[in-house]
Formats: C-alpha cells, sequence, structure tokens
C-alpha cells in the first residue's frame, strides 16, 4: 500500500524462511517503521489509536464475561450478578467492558471532532472518513445491543423505545418491530439475537472495518493540524522531507498517551465505576419489568443527542415519523461532510473565521443537544427558574435551537464553503510550533 513493500533485512533463518512464504514480517514493517507521517502530530491525533486500544479491551473483556453471561430473559440479570459478586475479578471484568464503552464513545467523539478541525474528510481521505462513519454506526449498534444483554430494567424499556421508532416507518413498520424482536416486546427472542448480534456478528463487522479504515489511511497517508500534504515535498531519498518513521516516534508517543489514558480509566474503573449514573445507570440495577416504567426513559449519554433530536422535532401530521428521519439525518449528514463542505483549505487554522465560529457553534450545539436528551436541561429549569414555569416548554425551545445550530452547520458549510470564504494562506511546509 502507499510506497512498494520493500523486503526487511535479517540474518535470522526462521524469520527468512516465513518471509519466503508469507512476507508478514516486511507488511508490519512497511506499516510502522516504513510508514512516514506528518512530524506535527499533537494531542489530536492521540485518539486513533486509543480507540483501537478500547476496542481490543472490550473484545478481551467481553469474551470473558462471555464465559459466565446467560443470554435469556429469565437468567441475564442474575448471571450479571453473578459475575459482580461471585466470580473471580468479575467486578473488574465487568467494570472494565462498561467503562469501556463510555470511553470508547468519548474516544470517538474526539477523534470524529479532529477529522472536521483539521478537514481531514477532504480528498484523498473521503473514503477514510465514510469507512469510519460506518465504524462509528456499527459502534452504535454494538452498545445499543450490549446495553440491552443485562436485562435491567432500562434495557428492557430502552429496547423497547428504539425498536419501536421502525414502527413509525409508512406500512411496514409494525411488522418490521415484530420482526427485530421476534416478539410483541422485548422478550428472550430479541435478548438471543441481540447476543449473538453483540458477541460476535458485529465486534467481526467493526474489525474488518477497522483494517479497511486503516488500509485506506495508509494508501493516502495521515492528514495533520496544518492540513499540509507531506507527500508534495519529497527529499533525494523520496521521504517526505515533513515527515519522520511511525515506528519508533509516534508509537512512542502513542505509549505516552496510551499510560495517560489508563490512568483515568482506572481512576474510574476503581473509584466512579457507574459514573454518578452516567455510564451505568440506576435503573438498569432494576430487573427487566413490563409492568414498571422507569420515569424518565433515556439512552446512556453517548446516544443523547440523538435523541434529543429525535424529541425535539414535533409530531406532523398524526406521525412521528419526522423525529425519527431528523435523527437519521443528523448521523446521515456528517457522511456526506466531504461533499457538503467544498472549502479547499483543510485546516481550520487557515479557514475563514466564519467556519471557525461555526465549527465552534457546532460542538456547543453537541453538547447541549446531549443534556437535553439525558434529561439535565428538563430537571434544571424548575431549580433555576421555579415550578411556576412551564419547563416542559422552555427544554423544547432551548433543544429546538441547538437542533436548529446543528443542522445550520451543514446548511452554512454548504454556502460559505462554495465562495463565501476568505481562507489565510496555507504554509508549504508542517509548522511545528516549538
Ligand atoms: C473503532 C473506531 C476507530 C478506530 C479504532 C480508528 C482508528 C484510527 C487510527 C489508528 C487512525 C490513525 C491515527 C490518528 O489519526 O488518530 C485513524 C485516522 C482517522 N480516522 Fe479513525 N478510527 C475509528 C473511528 C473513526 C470514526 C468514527 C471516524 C469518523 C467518522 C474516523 C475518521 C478518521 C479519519 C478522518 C482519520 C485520518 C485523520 C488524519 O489523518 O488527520 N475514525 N483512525
Amino acid at each position: 500500500m502507499g510506497a512498494p513493500m520493500t523486503r526487511i533485512q535479517t540474518n535470522s533463518r526462521v524469520i527468512n524462511w516465513i518471509e519466503d512464504r508469507l512476507p508478514i514480517f516486511s507488511f508490519l514493517n512497511a506499516h510502522t517503521g516504513g510508514y512516514y507521517a506528518p512530524k506535527n502530530f499533537n494531542l489530536w491525533y492521540y485518539f486513533g489509536s486509543l480507540a483501537l486500544l478500547v476496542l481490543v479491551n472490550q473484545i478481551l473483556t467481553g469474551i470473558f464475561l462471555t464465559m459466565n453471561y446467560k443470554p435469556s430473559a429469565a437468567e441475564a440479570f442474575a448471571s450479571v450478578e453473578y459475575i459482580m459478586r461471585d466470580v473471580e475479578w468479575g467486578w473488574l471484568i465487568r467494570y472494565m467492558h462498561s467503562t469501556g464503552a463510555s470511553l470508547f464513545f468519548v474516544v470517538v467523539y474526539l477523534h470524529m471532532f479532529r477529522g472536521m478541525m483539521y478537514g481531514s474528510y477532504k480528498k484523498p481521505r473521503e473514503l477514510v472518513w465514510i469507512l469510519g462513519m460506518l465504524i462509528f454506526l456499527a459502534l452504535m449498534a454494538e452498545a445499543f445491543m450490549g446495553y440491552v444483554l443485562p436485562w435491567g430494567n432500562m434495557s428492557f424499556w430502552g429496547a423497547k423505545v428504539i425498536i419501536s421508532l421502525f414502527g413509525t416507518i409508512p406500512w411496514i413498520g409494525e411488522s418490521l418491530v415484530e420482526w427485530i424482536m421476534g416478539d410483541y416486546l422485548p422478550a428472550d427472542a430479541t435478548l438471543n439475537r441481540f447476543f449473538a448480534l453483540h458477541v460476535i456478528a458485529l465486534p467481526l463487522v467493526l474489525l474488518f472495518l477497522v483494517v479497511l479504515h486503516l488500509a485506506a489511511l495508509h494508501e493516502v497517508g495521515s492528514n495533520n493540524p496544518d492540513g499540509v500534504e507531506i507527500k508534495a515535498k519529497k527529499g533525494a531519498d523520496g521521504k517526505p522531507l515533513d515527515g519522520i518513521p511511525f515506528h519508533p516516534y509516534y508509537t512512542v508517543k502513542d505509549i505516552f498517551g496510551t499510560g495517560f489514558f489508563l490512568m483515568i480509566a482506572a481512576f474510574i474503573i476503581f473509584y466512579a465505576p457507574t459514573f454518578g449514573g452516567w455510564f451505568l445507570e440506576h435503573d438498569n440495577y432494576i430487573p427487566a419489568n413490563n409492568l414498571a416504567t422507569p420515569s424518565h426513559i433515556k439512552p446512556v449519554w453517548y446516544f443523547t443527542p440523538f435523541y434529543a433530536i429525535l424529541r425535539m422535532v414535533p409530531s406532523l401530521f398524526g406521525t412521528a415519523i419526522w423525529g425519527v428521519l431528523a435523527m437519521f439525518g443528523s448521523i446521515a449528514l456528517l457522511f456526506f461532510l466531504p461533499w457538503i463542505d467544498a472549502g479547499k483549505v483543510k485546516s481550520v487554522r487557515y479557514r475563514g473565521l466564519g467556519y471557525k465560529i461555526a465549527l465552534g457553534l457546532f460542538a456547543v450545539s453537541f453538547i447541549m443537544l446531549a443534556a437535553v436528551g439525558a434529561g439535565v436541561v428538563g430537571e434544571l429549569i424548575p431549580e433555576w427558574f421555579g415550578t411556576h414555569v412551564d419547563a416542559t416548554a422552555i427544554e423544547n425551545l432551548f433543544g429546538r435551537f441547538w437542533t436548529i445550530i446543528y443542522f445550520g452547520f451543514f446548511v452554512f458549510l454548504w454556502f460559505y464553503s462554495r465562495g463565501m470564504e476568505k481562507t489565510k494562506p496555507v504554509p508549504e511546509r508542517v509548522t511545528t510550533h516549538d
């Protein structure tokens, strides 16, 4: 990929014997020591390797959880309690997995935002971005199904609400809901199929997509905080002047990032595994009960921005499909970012002020919508303004405002990047700010 793969030089007869038959070491070398990455990577470039780390953590801890978990409506909840109380180190394995799920989204959201800041989705990296978005979809499906497995009350009601969304599709909706659940309510059949998908099907898809994501990235080469194509300026040796070998330079840098990240993860796992109900919700410590609806049905924090959009778009012509379309649309728009944004300058450093403000507002809208979706805004309004105000009306106003800002970002970008933008000159070589 990229540059032709060169054979590694070694005196080891064993390695040479393998290399003659399968050049695996040459391949690994081509993608580490032989891969030239821009020399100006900053903190934002930690999140790709951290996402890989969390993916490995989820798979390994998942394997051990599966050894004691029982995927049946009658036994699932108790089997998770058994893992927590009786299985040796079971509590640690479970907390590593549940904390890992939330940290996965923290890392992936920051990773995506980095791509937006530095225009990493632009030519020639459109496919890296598209594959990333497919990973994001698979990750959301994986997390949703994983959340159903402990068969707590929020697992049950969360599954019911989300699967019922498909019921808004005209004509086929209701049969589709039944088909997904395999029953009239989330039940044993639902749990069984979600288990199969969560434990084997989706992890395979994720792994496959991640391999393609990295293969596509290595084909075109990494972008960087200046958005300068380092391949455009090569030395006499054919190597990019602003490039350094990924190994050892970035392997060492990533080890530092990994150490820092593991300290934060360990702190959460050991001292605040539920994270105040944000990573493991209180209602999920109650077994699933189809007769007791939780007072506030809401998904885990990482879905709340999209859930808020769903709730904020009002029903029209007697159907709630508009909210569903808006929710899926808010994700679909990200897929098309490489074509919505026609700007030639990649990095936010050299883009117009309008883009800087719009991107900032987009990030704020995401956080505000997350707060609305999580019910935080609805709870704060009576606290701040007293109980005489109409909290729902204010919450709707607030949520709708940020929904418009979220979608407005894409509309603005379309027009702004097609003529209005005044960019700064992009340097010929990367800047290092040392
Ligand atoms: C399991 C999830 C993911 C893993 C393991 C992963 C892994 C990586 C790695 C290792 C890199 C190279 C290092 C770096 O640039 O940080 C990278 C680059 C990149 N990823 Fe991901 N990624 C994931 C999800 C995503 C998602 C959801 C998106 C966006 C939709 C995305 C978009 C990109 C882009 C655009 C680059 C190139 C960045 C640049 O060169 O500036 N990735 N990814």
